[in-house]
Order: structure tokens, then C-alpha cells, then sequence
């Protein structure tokens, strides 16, 4: 059982903002915010990515960052993220009825296509380590509104829903599972690992690695108690805790 919530921490709604994770950063190095603060923006102009990529942030989605101080090493703390993608699908699911797929390590996505990134960065906070995990979910989101490719890549939960998603009701949903999964994170980082299991896509097939602009082959086997991949590359067993994983065929 997780300690009971006791939320009293703000949340602050913004039409717009450059990145919400860059926000809690700077307005952090001003002054100490309370654990739990969260910044919920519904367009972003500078959203940014995994692996120093943008993220695309047009209005029609729920861009959101809550703060934290995890009282652990870096190496725990990097557990909240896989952490915050089950966090994710539970409140979608609870809004909307809808059940995400996650691809290894934490994109959520829905018939193949990408529904939400997480971006957790940690941060020195004053004197202590900060860690801001940042959410970027396609709410309402038409598809003429990304461009290019991420046209075809991307998808919104409205495609998969009778009508437009409230995307306050999906903001408050997404906070209060993740203020439960803290709460439970800080007891055992293994918390989410069954539903993690259970939602991974990238496992019992073949993926291909990608990490510093290599690719490699190699066959999933599952998620081991670190959230880590454990792949099998060229009959040797690794665990996998860097970069990300396409899907391929068998
Ligand atoms: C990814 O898929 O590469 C991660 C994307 C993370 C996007 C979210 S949106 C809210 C927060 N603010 C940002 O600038 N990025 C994260």
C-alpha cells in the first residue's frame, strides 16, 4: 500500500510556454518550488525531446512537467520515468477508456503510432538534486497540425475516442497517478513493473537497438527488475538501459 496523497503542492495552467520542463527549470533557480509543483501548459513553442530532439507541441495537446526531489541516487531516480509512462496509461485509460501500448524505454503509443513522450531531466536545485519529468501527450491534436512525417508517426487520443477528450480532465488525471505512483515509487521503484510488463510492446520480438546513431539487431526478451531491456545480441544476454528500440518484424 502507498502513504495516502496529500497534494498541496501548486499546479499552474499556462495557454502557452517555450517548454514546460525548461520553465520549472529556470523558475527553480529563482526561487524553491514545493516537490509536486507542476506546470501545465496546452501549446508549447521550444518543446524538447529525448536525446536533444524538439517535440512537437501544437494546441490540441497536454504538455505537462511536475518537479520532484528524489532523496535517492541517480541511477534509482532514473526509474521514474518507466515509472511515469505506466502513471500515463492508467489516467488515460481512466479518462478515456483507452490503453496505451509503451515502447521501450517510455513513448506510449496507440495502434503503433506515438500518443506521448517523457522527457525526465535531473538538475542541480539549489542545494539539492531536482528531477523535472516532463509529459507531452497528442490530446485532441488533428494531424494537419504536425508536420511532415510526424504526420503518419504520430497520433492523438481523439482518433481513438466518439468525442474530442477534455483536456483538463486528462491534466488532473495524469497528476493525481502520478502523485500515487510517487508515493508507491518511494517505497519500491518496482511499483509499476507488473502493468510495465504487461504494456511493453518492444518485448518477446525482434527490435533494433539504436543508441548513438548505431543500430544493432537483436531479439527482446523482457524487462527486467531495473526496467532495463534485456536483449539477446548475437546469442549474449544484455541489459539494455541506453538509447531506444525500434520495432521490426519477425
Ligand atoms: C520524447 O518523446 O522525446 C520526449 C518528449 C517529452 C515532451 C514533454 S512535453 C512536456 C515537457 N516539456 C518539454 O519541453 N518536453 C517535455
Amino acid at each position: 500500500m502507498s502513504a495516502p496523497l496529500q497534494r498541496t503542492a501548486p499546479v499552474d495552467r499556462r495557454d502557452s510556454v517555450t517548454s514546460t520542463n525548461s520553465v520549472i527549470k529556470s523558475l527553480s533557480a529563482e526561487r524553491e518550488l514545493a516537490e509536486g509543483y507542476t506546470l501545465v501548459a496546452y501549446h508549447q513553442t521550444q518543446g524538447r525531446g529525448r536525446l536533444g530532439r524538439s517535440f512537437a507541441s501544437p494546441e490540441g495537446g497536454v504538455y505537462l512537467s511536475m518537479l520532484l526531489y528524489p532523496s535517492e541516487n541517480l541511477a534509482r531516480a532514473a526509474t521514474l520515468t518507466p515509472c511515469a509512462a505506466v502513471a500515463v496509461c492508467r489516467a488515460l485509460e481512466r479518462v478515456c477508456g483507452v490503453t496505451p501500448g509503451i515502447k521501450w524505454p517510455n513513448d506510449l503509443l496507440l495502434n503503433g503510432r506515438k500518443l506521448c513522450g517523457i522527457l525526465t531531466e535531473s538538475f542541480p536545485a539549489r542545494a539539492r538534486q531536482a528531477v523535472v519529468v516532463g509529459i507531452g501527450i497528442n490530446v485532441n491534436t488533428p494531424a494537419s497540425a504536425f508536420e511532415g512525417d510526424l504526420q503518419t508517426i504520430a497520433v492523438s487520443l481523439a482518433e481513438h475516442t466518439p468525442a474530442p477528450v477534455d483536456r483538463d480532465a486528462v491534466a488532473s488525471a495524469v497528476i493525481d497517478e502520478l502523485d500515487k505512483m510517487y508515493a508507491a515509487w518511494q517505497i519500491d521503484p518496482r511499483c509499476t513493473l507488473d502493468d510495465y510488463r504487461r504494456l511493453c510492446v518492444s518485448t518477446n520480438r525482434p527490435v533494433t537497438l539504436i543508441l548513438n546513431g548505431q543500430s544493432r539487431p537483436a531479439y527482446a526478451l523482457g524487462i527486467d527488475e531495473n526496467y532495463a531491456l534485456q536483449a539477446q545480441i548475437n546469442g549474449q544476454i544484455e541489459p539494455i538501459t541506453m538509447g531506444e528500440v525500434s520495432l521490426r518484424e519477425a
